[in-house]
């Protein structure tokens, strides 16, 4: 059995991370033994809903834990870095939030410290695990829509009424939504090589947890991406979008065209557009339960099979870089290079997708 620890115990450790702990804490695979958030109240709130060892104010107890082996951080983002440098240098294996950093000096000592590093670091988001983010993979590389030369892709919200921290500096929604985006973009289309944007903030105070505040980042991004296939794709991401019911992803080759339906966190399906048959060809999703935590049980499951994840940190890595370098963008009003690069991911082989629906083995399901 696997001992973890979980670092920041707010929203998202309490909703979608431990409905998938208590899964596999029920099935003997893991022990939740400590976890830690700097707001002590918490403790109290936290034993009446689920079963822990210890909880601690300084997340350092767990990190020098010899017998945690898994570290969950899900604090605010600026804390990602140094938390997650900490726990790899503690030999942990660990799963960080997005971001992994907000700045590129924490990111380049993150990445160098993670590759050396004989325990897994996986990053989120998780969408290339997604079964229909895989589909639309494999159908791209049978040249189903033929080269894809335009691409567009959105997530937004009016934003998150708990949590400053999502308003300040190294917060604010390129880091919390676009993130998404950008991973399923370039999952699907390889490595960018010059992005260029406009950032703006559109509602300069704000009200969180019933309190006036300054809102200190941009809440609004119009994003342009050169990939090196030659591909341009435009990312549409904000605080400031109410409602919405267009595709999450776009993707129009010489063929036809793909759309991801629903958003890229939580899809919902996607269908296809082939001049051959001039008709669009539709495929729900029987997995519209795919939680989007999905890369906890599958940092578990490569642990336990000793074998490597398919979220790659140099996938990982070439996102955050996009991220930090579109702040730069929008100052600069400038285009901007992307240095880092990734191959190809590759995913299981047998991967069948029936004519009707999305039918096919993942590695998302619970042990
Ligand atoms: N809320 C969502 O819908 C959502 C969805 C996906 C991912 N995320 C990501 O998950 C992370 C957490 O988001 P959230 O909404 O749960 O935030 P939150 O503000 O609800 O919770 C974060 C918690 O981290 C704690 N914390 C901060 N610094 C700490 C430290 N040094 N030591 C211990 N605890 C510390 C805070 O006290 C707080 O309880 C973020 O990276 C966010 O981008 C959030």
């Amino acid at each position: 059995m696997l001992n973890l620890g979980i670092i920041g115990c707010g929203s998202v450790m309490q909703g979608p991370y431990m409905e998938l702990v208590n899964k596999l804490a029920f099935n003997n695979i893991i022990n939740l033994k400590s976890i830690s958030d700097k707001n002590i109240k918490l403790e109290k709130i936290l034993k009446k809903k689920f079963k822990f060892d210890n909880f601690f104010n300084n997340y350092e107890k767990i990190l020098t834990d010899e017998d945690i082996d898994v570290v969950l951080i899900l604090t605010s983002m600026n804390e990602h870095a140094s938390i997650t440098k900490e726990a790899l240098k503690n030999n942990k294996h660990v799963l960080v939030e997005k971001p992994m950093s907000t700045n590129m000096k924490d990111l380049k000592e993150l990445f160098l410290l993670a590759k050396k590093s004989k325990t897994y670091l996986v990053a989120a988001p998780f969408v290339i695990l997604s079964p229909t983010f895989q589909a639309i993979h494999h159908d791209i590389n049978k040249n189903k829509i033929g080269n894809i030369s335009l691409a567009r892709a959105r997530y937004g919200w009016s934003g998150p009424d708990w949590g400053k921290w999502y308003y300040e500096t190294g917060g604010g929604p390129l880091f919390d939504l676009g993130v998404y985006n950008i991973t399923t973009l370039t999952g699907l289309l390889g490595p960018v090589k010059n992005i260029i944007a406009k950032s703006s903030t559109s509602k300069p105070i704000r009200i969180i947890n019933g309190k006036k505040i300054k809102v200190k980042t941009d809440d609004n991004f119009q994003i342009l991406l050169e990939f090196q296939n030659k591909c341009l794709a435009v990312v549409t991401t904000g605080f400031t979008m109410q409602q919405y019911s267009s595709p999450a992803i776009e993707l129009y080759g010489s063929k036809g065209t793909i759309q991801m339906l629903g958003d890229d966190w939580e899809p919902k399906g996607y269908e296809i557009w082939d001049n051959t048959k001039s008709s669009w060809e539709v495929f729900n999703t029987p997995y519209a339960n795919w939680p989007w935590a999905a890369g906890f049980t599958h940092l578990i499951q490569c642990i336990i099979n000793k074998k490597k994840p398919v979220v790659n940190l140099d996938h990982a890595y070439h996102v955050n870089e996009i991220m930090i370098k579109i702040y730069e963008s929008s100052r600069k009003k400038k285009h901007i290079t992307i240095n880092s690069s990734f191959k190809p991911l590759k995913f299981e082989k047998n991967i069948k997708i029936k004519k009707s629906h999305l039918d096919h083995d993942m590695n998302h399901d619970v042990i």
